[in-house]
């Protein structure tokens, strides 16, 4: 068994570096940084996510993936292990990617939809206003194409961590990067000119990055600060069990601090240039208007971008979301893992048969879920006031409620109970230092609790 357990985990450092990376860049780096940062007004959103990532990040990350390679189990039975009588936390947090399960691969099977728009030469056509809501409400097309994206990510979690898992991330990560940083390049070279008037891609930049506080509240900047930590969690995978169960792969002689901060580098560095090739673009072909898209920005505004670029516009439009869809993917990847590594050590079962079953339940789910916009349609109001349909009400129940909740759980357990020093030692393991320690032991204690709560509240509806 145990041999059997060291075989299936990561090879390495590297490995273990790019399918953590790859489960934290997502669609969360590509469509809801730059989305939240253009909303909030760049510049400051960005430098609030920055101290949060290297503060709150650091820990959450640091946590569960110390848990997870110190325990060797995934969430349901890592809490368990940690201290008898907490494994209602680790039920909790299996939860998480159970709900999330439901609605990723629908999403990745909406960008699966938009490489084909521009192998097709419909470019043009993408760029109507009604074309990605004609899409979504229509009943069979967004069907397949979330089947497809869900049969994918079944099929490389059946392979395993090793063969599956790393082997993918190893490809897609590094070609993502490149892709990224190519199209945020071209994004600076651009240039347009309405009524008169030039804007380039470098003004567009500075429109990203300026902080502007004119205008600012004390009610605005909280704002901006609950949108930075909810971004924070979700773009990191951290407290959904997810970065435990990747923990539990890792070899016991990999510098764990040295891992966190190469996958706190790479996920900021890909949301950050993802805002960098999507602001200014937005800027320079509709002007300031065009920031206030909100969540329609990926699939409406973006689109109509590359349809007014002309034909660079089909090489730009298919790179983009050919990058999304690996971004996409390593992350519905991990989410997969998550729930299939629990199920194998709570049914004791082969890899091979969990991952068949979760992927007929996985598959009818998605179906479900993306019929949400059509034949179950519903209008839900949420408790933070915002309307949404069954894919928004999973998101919520599992990002906005249930993630706050599990982390000032953690917190607690890890700071109060079984004191920061457990973690401390597991980063310690080898004889190197854990340099953030202090840093470490005083968040996990007294500033992540404090702040889970009140954005669980808040979360919640306390506030509203
Ligand atoms: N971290 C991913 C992103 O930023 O898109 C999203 C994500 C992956 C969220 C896995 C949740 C998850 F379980």
């Amino acid at each position: 068994m145990n041999k059997k357990k060291s075989e299936s985990g990561f090879t390495g450092q590297l490995g273990f570096v790019l399918a953590a990376a790859g489960s934290a860049v997502g669609v969360g780096n590509i469509w809801r940084f730059p989305y939240l940062a253009a909303k909030d007004g760049g510049g400051l959103f960005i430098l609030i996510y920055l101290i949060l990532v290297v503060t709150f990040g650091f820990t959450l990350l640091t946590s569960d993936i110390a848990i997870g390679r110190k325990t060797k189990q995934s969430s349901i039975k890592a809490y368990e292990t940690m201290k008898p009588g907490w494994g209602f936390l680790g039920k909790l947090t299996f939860l998480v990617p159970v709900l999330i399960m439901t609605y990723y691969a629908v999403i990745g099977g909406w960008i699966t939809r938009y490489i084909l728009v521009y192998v097709t030469g419909m470019m043009h056509a993408a760029a109507g206003d009604t074309f990605f809501s004609d899409f979504i409400t229509s009943t069979t097309s967004p069907v397949i194409y979330s089947l497809f994206f869900m049969l994918l990510t079944a099929w490389i979690i059946y392979r395993g961590v090793q063969d599956g898992i790393e082997k993918i991330s190893r490809i897609v990560m590094p070609i993502l990067l490149v892709m990224i940083i190519g199209i945020a390049v071209y994004a600076m070279t651009l240039s347009y000119t309405s009524n008169g008037a030039t804007r380039t891609g470098l003004d567009g930049l500075r429109v990203y990055l300026t902080v502007d506080l004119s205008g600012m509240t004390v009610q605005k900047f909280l704002q901006v600060m609950l949108d930075a930590m909810s971004q924070l969690f979700f773009s990191l995978s951290v407290s959904m069990g997810i970065m435990i169960t990747y923990g539990s792969y890792v070899k016991n002689d990999v510098n764990l601090g040295k891992a966190v901060t190469q996958i706190e580098v790479f996920d900021t560095v890909v949301a950050l240039l993802a805002g960098m090739m999507i602001i200014p673009s937005i800027y320079v072909f509709s002007g300031m208007a065009g920031m206030q898209a909100g969540p329609g920005l990926m699939f409406v505004s973006l689109p109509k971008v590359f349809d007014a670029m002309g034909t660079p516009g089909i090489f730009v439009g298919l790179a983009f979301f050919i990058m999304s869809a690996f971004a996409a993917l390593t992350s519905c990847i991990s989410v997969l893992e998550a729930i299939t590594a629990n199920c194998i050590q709570i049914f004791d079962k082969p890899r091979e048969s969990v991952t068949k079953v979760l992927a007929v339940i996985y598959s009818i789910a998605s179906v479900i879920v993306t019929l949400g916009y059509s034949i179950f349609y519903f209008d839900v109001t949420l408790p933070t006031g915002a309307h949404g349909q069954l894919l928004d009400v999973m998101d919520y129940i599992s990002n906005s409620f249930l993630m706050p909740l599990i982390s000032f759980l953690s917190a607690i357990l890890i700071g109060w109970i079984v004191k920061p020093e457990w973690i401390i030692g597991e980063m310690e393991r080898n004889g190197e230092k854990f340099r953030r320690k202090k840093l470490y032991a005083f968040m996990i204690k007294y500033i992540v609790p404090v702040i889970m709560m009140v954005l669980f509240l808040e979360s919640a509806g306390f506030f509203n």
